[in-house]
């Protein structure tokens, strides 16, 4: 058995969480590989929405074990929360949930940076979610970073904490006039995760592993997406890990040759939060009445997503990057509202055509979209439950992606509801 991979294929928030959650009715495990609590994953059964931050949405399915993998980032107080809050609305998640001792914490001096560093930029800012990840990877990759398993060992805490903070310190004091932070204070705090911690604590790759020699299906599920990945996004407003299908080998634990099917998801149009260049975006009524009609505000830091028309020069790139085998095509339902759809299929770079995404950042930020209009359908298709019940615009979109993007539709969600897909199985 292999395991699938679910992947975003633009800025994020393309319904991750919603595909995910359609695709675990068959899973055993769903496992996050990159990013933390940057990431907002919304889940609507019946008249109930979950919205999971670092918890993967398979915990949602009775029965799922969800993993949260070493490439992860981890704040141990968002976790305890999002352990409460989903059990007080009556899921069962301590006996389900992994976390990996590899994963790397996120601690409230990676907060305070995060926030110095944006305000630093000033103009040039990215627009984190300022949840601590960029200086949380910072630190993993300098190798002074604290992980889960730490928490268990008083004296490698003390000794560790000691060390991350000794340049930090000197620059909350010297350079931005704050007080320290005590590392023996932060060990105290670290110390009393230990009883959330110590059930969950696992090599997460090893027990995925397993179920995949068992030939048990394993989902794992992306957060942020490709155009945000730190190697392959639009640097430096990328996030700080690798959320592409080759993040998600090195995130989960998994061998390569053990990834079978990539899900690659769209919407069917773009949106983008946080800054960046975004070459679809419209700043007219059209992008106003997406935004509205699907209700495009980010699910972890409530700002207003930026809107344009369906950009399939970048998500063809993140297509072609990924090796998607299939795709799933989101928010069909809210291009009901616009009359005319415009699919952008090229790009002008200084009066030079392009089909494909500029290596040169300063191209990309040059670029001027080169668009195909297509029919719109007026028409509600959010009771679509075949591809064939979509009215023929309808139809001729879904098609144009498909032949553009070169990969088969495995489901088209037509509303945010559990049932309101065009579920195909394609090739599985
Ligand atoms: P993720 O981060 O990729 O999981 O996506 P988010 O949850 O941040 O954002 C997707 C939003 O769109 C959520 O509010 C979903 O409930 C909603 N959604 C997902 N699929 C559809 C769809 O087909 N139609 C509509 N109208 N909403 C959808
Ligand atoms: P999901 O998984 C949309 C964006 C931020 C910012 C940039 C860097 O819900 O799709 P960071 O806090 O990661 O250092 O911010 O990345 N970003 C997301 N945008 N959806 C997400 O997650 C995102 N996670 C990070 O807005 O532009
Ligand atoms: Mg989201």
């Amino acid at each position: 058995m292999s395991a699938t991979v679910v992947l975003g294929l633009a800025w994020g928030d393309e319904g991750k969480g919603r595909v995910c959650d359609a695709m675990a009715r068959e899973a055993r495990y769903v496992a996050r590989y990159s990013g933390g609590n940057n990431a907002g994953h919304t889940i609507r059964v019946g008249k109930e929405e979950f919205v999971v931050h670092l918890i993967p949405s398979g915990i949602v399915r009775e029965g799922v074990i969800c993993t949260i993998g070493n490439g992860v980032v981890v704040n141990p107080e968002v976790l305890a929360q999002e352990v409460e809050e989903l059990e007080e609305r009556g899921i069962e998640v301590k006996s389900r949930l992994k976390v990996d001792g590899r994963a790397h914490l996120i601690l409230p001096y990676h907060i305070r940076l995060d926030g110095h560093r944006e305000k630093v930029l000033g103009k040039a800012k990215i627009g984190t979610t300022n949840r601590g990840i960029g200086p949380a990877y910072e630190d993993k990759v300098a190798r002074v970073g604290l992980r889960v398993q730490d928490v268990f060992d008083d004296g490698i805490l003390r000794q560790k904490l000691k060390g991350a903070l000794r340049e930090k310190n000197a620059l909350f004091t010297n350079v931005y006039g704050e007080e320290p932070f005590d590392p023996d204070e932060l060990a105290e705090y670290l110390l009393s995760f230990q009883e959330l911690l110590e059930p969950m604590m696992a090599d997460t790759g090893a027990l995925l592993r397993d179920a995949l020699y068992r030939d048990e299906e394993v989902l794992l599920e992306g957060a942020q997406a490709t155009l945000l990945d730190n190697d392959f996004g639009t640097y430096p407003f990328v996030t700080s890990s690798n959320p592409s299908a080759g993040g998600a080998c090195v995130g989960a634990g998994i061998p390569p040759g053990l990834l079978g099917e990539v899900v690659g998801v769209t919407k069917a149009y773009t949106t983008r939060v946080g800054d960046g260049p975004f070459p679809t975006e419209l700043f007219d009524e059209t992008g106003e009445t997406l935004r509205r009609v699907g209700h495009e505000y980010g699910a972890t830091t409530g700002r207003p997503r930026r809107c344009g028309w369906l950009d399939l020069v970048a998500v063809g790139y993140s297509a072609r990057l990924n090796g998607v085998t299939t795709l799933a095509l989101t928010m069909l339902d809210v291009l009901s509202a616009v009359e005319e759809i415009q699919v952008c299929t090229g790009y002008e770079v200084d009066g030079e055509w392009t089909g494909g995404l500029p290596l040169s950042q300063t191209d990309l930020h040059h670029a001027k979209p080169v668009y195909e209009t297509l029919p719109g359908w007026d028409v509600d298709v959010t009771g679509c439950r075949r591809r064939e019940e979509l009215p023929e615009e309808a139809r001729d979109f879904v098609g144009f992606v498909e032949e553009q993007l070169g990969a088969p539709l495995r489901m088209i969600s037509v509303g945010p509801e559990r049932d309101q897909a065009i579920v195909e199985r394609v090739g599985v």
